[in-house]
């Protein structure tokens, strides 16, 4: 069972900030003490580089970093460490892709796939590497549920689409997307698949193996650990053929003035000194996390999204972009995060009036701004719940968007 009062305690910032009701998760998740005391704790007691001293000091950090990777492999259902590469976060690790796996394939007319709901980072370095190569950036639409038109999907691969990459879950609607499925169709083509998983690897269970995906990225900071670290997984025949696109220091095999020969795994993508404390900060993150079930956290969210979109719905001239998923739809197509607009009241205008009450939510067009224009609306206020949140805490947002109702009416 969540238990989202006791959890709170164990946040820091809540104890510093009692009344604070934090709604902006799917931005930047808060940090448990288990996090910010492991952090300290390798500042205090075990800093130094790492691969490279052989003192006691730099042989336990590696050891300790390296031990990192096996624990996000096991927590992705990776096959073994050697598919996990440390980035700085899942916009670093699509760029990776995009510029080492993919550039060196693409031809002029080929095709790459995404969808109309992707966050800027899986949609720029793609359309970047189109405009680079004479490729095409195709876009499958959604539905007005905010669902991805899954016969248009099938209909827009082709034998010219080199790579199809999809977001898990939607950051500015909260759709979850069919991914085991449409990885399946993609691969009936031979077509490879990324998928950002940006949103759903807090709250959902990833076993990157059975869904045979091909890449999966994520960012630490959004699963409770610190900012500045993120995982890039990749399929190991992949990765062997992949080329590094940083040089430099700890991802070397030989250096001569002539050539220069790289390591085999994936360290080759790690040049020069990494985030040592963010990583070990992201071990402990997924320390914490694996306390829970995640089958748990899907029914506790559920149960905040059913509550909040009901009392929502009693709001005039309240609308919820996407999926409502009420309690009378089951289809379980929305996730912890509801985007929402008020007639005649600017998403930002909500957003700094919750924020006075001390309500974090974010507004405007969430790093999704093609959505925006294909909802044909300005933006939206979100607010994104995890494990710490509580329904009193949606009763207060509910009362304050009342005000706020009033107040514009
Ligand atoms: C779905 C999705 N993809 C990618 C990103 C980018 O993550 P980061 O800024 O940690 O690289 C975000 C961040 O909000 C996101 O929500």
């Amino acid at each position: 069972m969540i238990d989202p009062v006791n959890i709170r305690g164990e946040f820091p910032i809540f104890i510093n900030n009692p009344d604070l009701i934090y709604f902006d998760n799917a931005a930047t998740t808060q940090k448990p003490a288990m996090v910010i005391d492991g952090i300290k704790d390798y500042y205090e007691n075990h800093n130094s580089n790492i691969h490279r001293g052989i003192y006691d000091l730099a042989a336990s950090t590696t050891k300790k970093y390296e031990v990192v990777r096996q624990k996000v492999a096991d927590f992705i259902g990776a096959p073994n460490e050697q598919s996990i590469v440390y980035t700085t976060g899942t916009t670093a690790g699509i760029n990776l892709v995009a510029s080492s796996f993919l550039s060196h394939q693409l031809q002029a007319g080929d095709e790459i796939l995404i969808s109309a709901m992707e966050h800027h980072a899986n949609l720029i370095p793609w359309q970047m590497l189109c405009e680079a190569k004479g490729a095409i950036l195709k876009v499958i639409p959604i539905n007005q549920d905010g669902t991805i038109e899954k016969p248009l999907y099938k209909a827009l691969l082709s034998p010219k689409t080199k790579m199809v990459a999809l977001v898990h879950v939607s950051n500015s609607l909260g759709t979850i997307n069919p991914i085991a499925e449409m990885i399946e169709i993609a691969h009936d083509h031979g077509i490879p698949v990324l998928i950002d998983g940006a949103q759903s690897v807090a709250h959902y269970e990833i076993d990157v193996k059975a869904l045979d995906v091909d890449f999966f990225v994520f960012s630490g900071h959004k699963i409770f650990g610190p900012t500045g670290v993120g995982i890039l997984y990749g399929k190991e025949e992949h990765l062997k053929k992949m080329h590094p696109i940083n040089f430099g220091g700890d991802m070397i095999k030989n250096v001569t003035f002539k050539k220069t020969s790289f390591l085999d795994g994936p360290q080759k993508f790690e040049a020069g000194t990494t985030n040592i404390a963010g990583i070990i900060g992201l071990g402990y993150a997924i320390d914490y996390l694996n306390q829970f079930d995640k089958k748990e956290i899907q029914k506790y969210l559920k149960h905040l999204r059913t509550y909040a979109v009901n009392k929502m719905l009693e709001i005039n001239g309240l609308r919820i972009i996407g999926s409502i998923n009420n309690g009378n739809n089951s289809t379980d197509q929305a996730g912890s995060i509801i985007s929402f607009v008020m007639d005649g009241i600017h998403p930002h205008d909500i957003a700094t009036i919750l924020g006075v009450e001390k309500i974090a939510v974010r507004a405007g067009n969430h790093c999704t701004q093609p959505l925006m224009d294909f909802l044909e609306l300005p933006g939206t206020t979100r607010a994104s719940f995890t494990i710490y949140n509580t329904p009193f805490e949606i009763d207060k947002m509910i009362d304050a968007l009342k005000g706020i109702q009033q107040f514009f009416n």
